[in-house]
């Protein structure tokens, strides 16, 4: 049977700052799907991380769908609008446009979306991420299906001999989708030169090349490359089919130990490491630091089993522990150098303001020059 797993993902107002969206909201989104998709999914999920709300869906429509990307849309604006009654923080924030056109990719919320025929017995996993963009995903990803120091299954399982392609977005060109596909093994250093660069080249989709199925699934959306504006970071979702041709649920999980340093944070403009949470965590702190939630399923004729929390066992709150001290370690240097991100990434203009200002104080010397000795 061939079924679509579609992530949607979208800050519509949150508590006391950017924390959490809270019950009330959570609720009313959920009546809103539970209404709506009598006759088009065959079941969902809706979760929360950080103060983004996620909502699983499973379907026989295809991706890119218009009815269910509608369906995401007025949820979302139903929840929007509630949020502003309650008086939610930012509500309606992560929403761009005033009108449905069709899709909802490139209108604010994170998308992404599996399409495949399922196995007798389908294991997936499901990410979300708060405070980070969607470049987040790209060492992960890189190490669960290149290397085989993070998977084993590389050297030992036949079914993944042949490798993956990687499909990469340049979601700095505004103007389209600008790709690129490079295949492993042979084509890994050519990977690995545009993935250092998590802010420009982002993994949009990986296949296997044994048997030519869609794998893994990022959303690419840059929020601030669309509305021309900080209007908060992209808070980006992944969706990943593990075991038998594709990693196993361990190796795609096995990354997330490092806690490796992303952009996010406080006001979308430091670097922080990103910590592996448990589902419908809050965002404390700093505004951080940037976090990610992993929630497994099977999925079985379209129906989701009840949700599995790969971050809940005492070894994550180790790493979170380790993580937390290499946060507090790059947050020690405030303001300065690699703590946060470079000029163009900063998401508040007012640095551009005050730069423009500072500029025109600057003065030039002049000092006589030294007579050279003839
Ligand atoms: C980061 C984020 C927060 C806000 C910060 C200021 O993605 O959402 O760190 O940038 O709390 O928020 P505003 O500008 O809404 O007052
Ligand atoms: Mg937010
Ligand atoms: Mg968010």
């Amino acid at each position: 049977m061939k079924i679509t797993l579609t992530l949607a993902k979208a800050d519509i107002g949150s508590i006391g700052g950017h924390i959490k969206p809270g019950e009330r909201l959570m609720k009313v989104v959920n009546q809103f799907v539970t209404r709506r998709s009598k006759g088009l999914l065959i079941d969902f999920y809706l979760s929360h991380t950080g103060d983004d709300i996620a909502i699983l869906m499973t379907h026989k429509r295809g991706q890119n769908d218009s009815r269910i990307h509608r369906l995401v849309w007025d949820a979302f604006m139903a929840g929007a609008d509630d949020a502003r009654k309650q008086g939610l923080y930012g509500a309606g924030q992560d929403l761009l446009v005033d009108s449905f056109s069709g899709n909802i990719k490139g209108m604010g919320p994170a998308v992404c979306e599996l399409e495949f025929e399922e196995r007798p017995n389908e294991p997936f996993l499901m990410f979300a991420a708060d405070k980070t963009d969607p470049g987040a995903y790209n060492l992960p990803l890189y190490l669960s299906f290149i290397d085989p120091m993070y998977n084993s299954g590389l050297m030992l399982s036949p079914s993944m001999f042949k490798g993956f392609k990687f499909t990469i977005m340049d979601v700095e060109h505004t103007k389209g989708d600008r790709v690129i596909e490079l295949n492993t093994p042979e084509e890994i250093y050519d990977i690995a030169a545009l993935l250092r660069d998590n802010q420009r080249f982002v993994v949009e989709s990986v296949h296997s090349r044994g048997n030519g199925e869609h794998c893994a699934s990022v959303s690419t959306t840059r929020l601030h490359n669309i509305a021309g504006k900080y209007t908060g970071k992209d808070d980006p979702v992944m969706m990943v089919r593990v075991q038998g041709a594709f990693p196993a649920t361990g190796e795609v999980l096995q990354p997330f130990k490092i806690g490796h340093l992303v952009a996010g944070f406080m006001r979308g403009s430091h670097a922080g490491p990103l910590m592996p949470v448990k589902n419908n965590s809050t965002i404390s702190w700093f505004d951080g630091p940037p976090i990610v939630s992993a929630t497994a399923f099977c999925v079985h004729k379209g129906k989701l089993t009840e949700p599995a929390d790969a971050f809940d066992h005492p070894f994550w709150d180790y790493i979170r522990d380790k993580v937390s001290q290499k946060a507090l370690d790059i947050r020690e240097q405030g303001f300065s150098g690699a703590a946060m991100l470079p000029y163009p990434e900063l998401e508040y203009g007012g640095i551009v303001q005050k730069m423009n200002a500072l500029d025109k104080k600057f003065r030039v010397r002049r000092e006589k020059k030294a007579k050279r000795k003839k």
